[in-house]
């Protein structure tokens, strides 16, 4: 669905940026426009971030070997 109608920016692309780092409605701004202009988005869009945001998988632990 459409989060940012005037930038064209979906949910889709929200996620895509969360899982590659972006973790708050400024850096969406940056990387793809969102609430960069009427700004009536930015609450939806934040909405849909911290949504990915728990949804992605915990960063793998690493283990080391007793020895
Ligand atoms: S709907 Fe996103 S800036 Fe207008």
């Amino acid at each position: 669905m459409y989060v940012c109608v005037c930038r064209g920016v979906t949910d889709h692309q929200i996620r895509a940026a969360a899982a590659e780092g972006a973790s708050s409605v400024d850096e969406l701004r940056d990387r793809l426009g969102v609430a960069s202009r009427c700004g009536k988005c930015s609450s939806l869009a934040a909405d849909v971030l911290h949504e990915s945001l728990c949804e992605q998988p915990p960063e793998p632990a690493l283990y080391y070997a007793a020895g």
